[in-house]
This record gives C-alpha cells, sequence and structure tokens, in this order.
C-alpha cells in the first residue's frame, strides 16, 4: 500500500501475514487483476501494464541513464557534443537536449551560457543538488597566490578524475568558462571506460591488475586530510565498468606487499600510456560561455599548460551526482508523456 501522498510503502512485505496464499483471482472488467488473500486481509488490484513491465520474464530494470553510453575515442566526436545553452535557465528542451548528450557521451557542452559569476550554481540546480566539497560550492579554476590545487596554476594538467580522494568520487562535473583570453590552456577529454574496454581486450592481465590492486589517493591542505585506498577500476555488481578512479597528482605512496608493487606499476604506466594517446583524447578551446559537464567517474578531463604573462583564464566548477542527472531525464522524459 503506497501513501497517496508521499508515494512510499505505509506497509512492507513483512507486515503481512506469513505463508498468506490467493484465495480467489479475477479480472476486473478494465483487465485488472484482483486478488484476494487468505488469510483475511485487503485486496490488492494490480493493472495490466504493470504487471507485464514487472513479471519474472523481464531483464533488470530499463535503466534510461547510463547503461545506453556510447563509449568514443578522439576520432569519434571532433567537438564536446554541443548544445545553445542560451535558454537553459528557463528552456527544458534544451536542457534535455544537453544531458542527453551528458548520459551518453559522458561529456556535454552548452555554449552561450552568460559568462557570470554563479552562473555554474544556477544551472546545475536546474538538474538538481550541488555537492559541496572542501573547495566549495563551487571553486575559480584560476591562478591564485597561495594556490591549494594545481588546478589553479597554469600548469599543464594531465588526465584526471577529480576528487579520487573521497570514499565518493563525485559523479558530475560542471566547468564553466568565464574568460579565456590566455594562450594555451585547451581543455581534454578521455572516455576512460572506452581506454579500459580495450585495454580488457589486448591485456587482460593488466586490466586485472587495475582492477584489484589498491593505489592511495591523498590531499592535504592546512584544514583537510582526505585519503582513500582503491583499485583503478570499479564495477557494479553484474560486472559492468561502473568508475575510474585515477588522479596523477594526488597519488600517494603505494601500500602493497612488495611482490605486488611491480605488476602495480607496470599496469598504470600502461593505462597512463594509453590515456595520453591522441587517438583517445578530445582537445577542445573554452570559450566564455561555454559551460562543460561530464562524468566524473567516467571521462578523464585535464588541460593544456599556458601562459600566465597576459589576459586572464577563469572557469568556475561544480560537482553534482549521477542520480541527479538520470532523476531528472526521467521527470523530463515524463513531461513529454503528460
Ligand atoms: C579542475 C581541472 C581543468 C582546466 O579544476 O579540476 O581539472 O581546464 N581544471 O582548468
Ligand atoms: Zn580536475
Amino acid at each position: 500500500v503506497t501513501n497517496s501522498l508521499t508515494r512510499e510503502r505505509e506497509i512492507d512485505y513483512i507486515d503481512l501475514p506469513a505463508g498468506i496464499t490467493i484465495r480467489q483471482a479475477t479480472l476486473s472488467d478494465r483487465g485488472a487483476l484482483i486478488i484476494q488473500w487468505a488469510p483475511e486481509w485487503p485486496e490488492s488490484c494490480f493493472q495490466p501494464g504493470w504487471l507485464r513491465a514487472h513479471d519474472y520474464s523481464n531483464t533488470p530494470l530499463p535503466d534510461d541513464g547510463l547503461r545506453v553510453a556510447r563509449h568514443w575515442t578522439a576520432g569519434d566526436i571532433a567537438e564536446p557534443p554541443t548544445t545553445d545553452g542560451r535558454d537553459v535557465l528557463t528552456n527544458d528542451d534544451v536542457l534535455e537536449s544537453w544531458l542527453q548528450d551528458l548520459a551518453q557521451y559522458g561529456l556535454a557542452r552548452l555554449s552561450n551560457v552568460t559568462p557570470e559569476d554563479g552562473m555554474v550554481a544556477e544551472v546545475v540546480r536546474r538538474i538538481g543538488p550541488i555537492r559541496p566539497t572542501n573547495f566549495g560550492f563551487t571553486y575559480d579554476v584560476k591562478i591564485t597566490s597561495n594556490p591549494d590545487s594545481n588546478a589553479y596554476t597554469s600548469m599543464a594538467l594531465d588526465s584526471h578524475t577529480d576528487l579520487a580522494t573521497r570514499e565518493y568520487q563525485p559523479g558530475l562535473q560542471f566547468l564553466h568558462c568565464l574568460e579565456n583570453s590566455t594562450t594555451g590552456g585547451a581543455g581534454t577529454m578521455v572516455d576512460g571506460f572506452r581506454v579500459v574496454q580495450d585495454i580488457k581486450t589486448e591485456n587482460p592481465d593488466v586490466f586485472e591488475t587495475l582492477a584489484s590492486l589498491e593505489w592511495t589517493f591523498t590531499n592535504r591542505a592546512v584544514d583537510t586530510d582526505y585519503r582513500w585506498l582503491t583499485p583503478l577500476i570499479i564495477h557494479d555488481r553484474d560486472g559492468q565498468l561502473s568508475e575510474l578512479r585515477l588522479t596523477g597528482f594526488l597519488r600517494g605512496p603505494l601500500a602493497l606487499p612488495f611482490d605486488k608493487t611491480e605488476a602495480a606499476y607496470n599496469a598504470y604506466r600502461y593505462l597512463m600510456e594509453k590515456v595520453r594517446q591522441p587517438e583517445y583524447r578530445l582537445i577542445f578551446d573554452y570559450r566564455p560561455g561555454d559551460l562543460v559537464a561530464y562524468d566524473n567517474r567516467r571521462i578523464l578531463h585535464g588541460r593544456e599548460a599556458f601562459s600566465s604573462d597576459k589576459g586572464e583564464r577563469w572557469l568556475q566548477g561544480c560537482y553534482s551526482e549521477r542520480d541527479e542527472l538520470r532523476s531528472r531525464l526521467r521527470v523530463l522524459a515524463r513531461n513529454h508523456r503528460a
């Protein structure tokens, strides 16, 4: 029994009398199945569409989100899939087009999003709640005088995921370009799932090593001290790839039995050499107004070094979760049916 207001269950299976059986089953004139129970219990009514959707012959619940992923190399997409985002705050079709690309490619860009401080948070709240971190609800990626991250310098950043130092690595990351008048600083994106699938085919031993041996990621600042121990490749319970964790510049000392260290380093090198290959690495320029979104547990992002002599490079970033993306896409789809 579902509460009509909350749409959550009021009675769980264990509240039914143990050993309850069907006393009588009949069809209503509209085709619903009516069940009467023994011992006595309020009758149940099942609509035929619901029964078909949930009968025991079905495969797992269809997932309109990440399972439909299209894994890509740089040759497959010349640019991040792009939607004109000037109306993203008010137009659901714009939002949906962008989010569908994000679900499929793990990478999707909006162009023409007003390059103003705080805009990225407003856009992300169209999807769902922001995930705050020690870097704030949003953070400014620009050169600062006392940087607590390599990101806040003009250094190149090798392909990485953000916050591999956390038990739960953020599912989505957003970078909004507010200013870009320096030279260099192109963005880079690699579909990490594509890379590790290729590794699995070419070299199953390396794949197995990456999926089993644990690395340490650490990040310390004056008031924080994050550490996490994890394999670089993580699968979900059906054996599907679910996550990559790879942040070279936050790698801590390896904590493995000595006889495993050589295999670990060799596998790491194999992975990183592949990640750096131009075949996988999409390179693109940030224009003010570009807002790039990606699945931070699948896509590896990075940037080329830039010159700090003249001009300004300012991105504003923010995190959210895969759950919010899937939920928003389902709600947007519901509106089509209405
Ligand atoms: C980051 C990052 C990339 C860039 O802030 O996490 O990787 O293009 N930035 O500056
Ligand atoms: Zn980053």
